[in-house]
């Protein structure tokens, strides 16, 4: 087995003069191989400043795991409020909210009925406007999860849809099916939810099936109706004027499908997908279509207007899993300022230096020319790092984020270097692991990364005051926690991380060149430089 493993030694800080340097860093891949972070760099011409989405961390909250502050075992808005201090900590200076819409929370929160308004679990609209202001007042940035794609079954456009209401008719996709010879409607193709099964749902009140991508609790917006497109951008400029300064935008790829309901998609027999499932079919009608272009072009130019009014960035990142990295490499073009690169969320234990340098050239060699890099370890919908690498790569992994070019995006508790929790059956929350059953739910659940903050030793780690919280607490909370890793002697990933994001603010890793240098099966390295005055390390 090949393990990352990365030591920085003998960090000498200061400055010199000129001389042309560089910043290398060696990831050792065999355990007991500790290798050399050297470095030394220098910088020189001014050049016009970054905007704040290039210079921050950015920081994704998931609100029912960080902070509960009212006892009911699930996080809320207050509570990221009490925390912030952890933000300035670490040194991320952008927060990513996850959804805290009103919702019935069939996918905790990405299933919203009200996107308009937040929903009583997480807090008031006071809360929102409160946690924004203190964000804003220490100097940070915050950005929402926008989720276009669908809304829940229960919001008021579904339920006047589903009811024929002419105004709402035609907000969700809608079909009468096929005929079968014995009178009975069938879906109108075999495309699948992203969940399992049949994308379609009937509904006898309208006599009709809808669409759904993903839960069928989770009906598809119709976005070749201008109307949605208009209520949608409504709902952006409503968080605009509430002063957010930008947004990610979740699930890109389904936005649209083929407007030809009879195509079926190919089979794609890809090993291990069975019929039910996603993965089974090539998703060329119901992914990646390319009128999400105009759509998403038309929020860049929202998103700007707001920036010209006040002089402040308005940022757009796209969340987009997709087949090919040239697919992935349109949403540069579309006016997202980055589509997120998961190319560093699918290491595992297995890869060695070749696969690091793999992963990492895959996207700086295909990113258009003059965008920005950006890397992503970790989220609420995959495994945490640590389990899947091990604890032992958890600063490997946190030196790349931090230190290749471009935006890093760090998943709340991955700078603490958690692993994910096991939960029950009897426990599981997320619907992708319910729908797969006791046997095999483990495989797919998503309850295991989203286990709640480990801030301190006390009850529930300083989570909550709650006998039960919404997902157990990770076992090892009494030792491994925020507080005992900022007061350990040792190196501690809290303590790395830290360091590392404040390294991240020196020139040469805001804006210097970057190179791999050495690399082989047992290592990864890479050069930083910049041109000037120099510092060194
Ligand atoms: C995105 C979210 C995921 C959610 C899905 C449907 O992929 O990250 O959590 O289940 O969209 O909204």
């Amino acid at each position: 087995m090949k393990r990352i493993y990365v030591q920085m030694s003998s960090f000498v800080k200061g400055r010199k003069a000129a001389g042309p340097v560089g910043i290398s860093i060696i990831l050792g891949l065999l355990s007991f191989m500790p290798r050399l972070l050297i470095v030394t760099f220098l910088s020189k011409t001014p050049e016009p400043p970054l905007e704040w989405w290039q210079t921050s961390v950015i920081y994704q909250v998931y609100p029912r795991s960080f902070q509960d502050s009212n006892g009911d075992g699930v996080g809320d808005l207050q509570g990221i409020r009490s925390r912030l201090d952890h933000l300035e900590y670490i040194n991320a200076r952008a927060l990513w909210l996850s959804p805290m819409y009103e919702s019935p929370m069939r996918d905790f929160g990405y299933d919203p009925s009200n996107i308009t308004n937040i929903d009583p679990i997480f807090g008031t609209m006071e809360d929102f406007d409160e946690l924004l202001a203190d964000v804003h007042s220490r100097g940070m940035k915050m950005i929402l999860d926008f989720i276009p794609n669908h809304t829940s079954d229960l919001h008021k456009w579904f339920q006047a849809s589903k009811a024929g209401v002419e105004e709402y008719k035609d907000y969700y996709v809608w079909t009468d099916g096929n005929l079968t010879a014995n009178g009975t409607r069938v879906p109108p193709n075999n495309w699948k939810s992203f969940f399992g099964d049949s994308a379609w749902e009937w509904v006898e009140e309208r006599q009709q099936f809808y669409l759904h991508q993903f839960l069928k609790e989770q009906p598809d917006l119709n976005y070749r109706n201008p109307k949605v497109v208009e209520e949608m951008t409504n709902a952006l400029r409503f968080w605009l004027e509430r002063g957010v300064d930008g947004f990610r935008i979740d699930a890109v790829l389904t936005m649209f499908e083929s407007a030809d309901l009879s195509l079926n998609e190919p089979l794609n027999n890809r090993p291990g997908a069975e019929l039910w499932q996603y993965e089974s079919l090539e998703h060329i009608y119901t992914s990646h279509q390319p009128e999400t272009y105009e759509v998403i072009a038309k929020w860049r130019h929202l998103a700007d207007e707001y920036y010209q009014k006040d002089g402040n960035y308005r940022f757009l990142v796209t969340e987009a899993y997709c087949e090919t990295i040239q697919q992935a490499m349109y949403y540069y073009h579309t006016g997202a300022d980055m589509p997120f690169n998961f190319d560093l969320v699918f290491l595992n234990r297995t890869c060695g230096g070749d696969c690091v340098d793999r992963a990492i050239s895959n996207w700086m060699t295909n990113m258009p020319i003059g965008k920005w890099p950006n890397w992503v370890i970790g989220n609420h919908d995959n495994k945490r790092i640590a389990t899947k690498m091990g604890t032992e790569f958890v600063n490997a992994m946190n030196t790349l984020l931090l230190l290749l070019p471009g935006t890093p995006t760090t998943y709340n508790g991955e700078e603490l270097g958690l692993t994910n929790i096991e939960v029950s059956y009897e426990d599981t929350q997320d619907p992708f692991g319910k729908r797969f059953g006791p046997e095999r739910y483990h495989e797919v659940s998503r309850d295991p990364p989203r286990s709640p903050m480990l801030w301190d030793s006390t009850h529930s780690s300083g989570f909550s005051n709650a006998t039960k919280t919404w997902l157990p607490v990770h076992p090892d909370y009494e030792i491994f926690n925020a507080e005992a890793q900022k007061k350990s002697e040792g190196v501690t990933p809290l303590k790395m991380y830290r360091d590392l994001s404040l390294l991240r603010q020196e020139a040469t890793f805001q804006r210097g060149t970057f190179r791999p240098l050495l690399v082989d099966e047992n290592i990864y390295s890479f050069v930083r430089e910049l041109e000037g005055e120099s510092l060194y390390y």
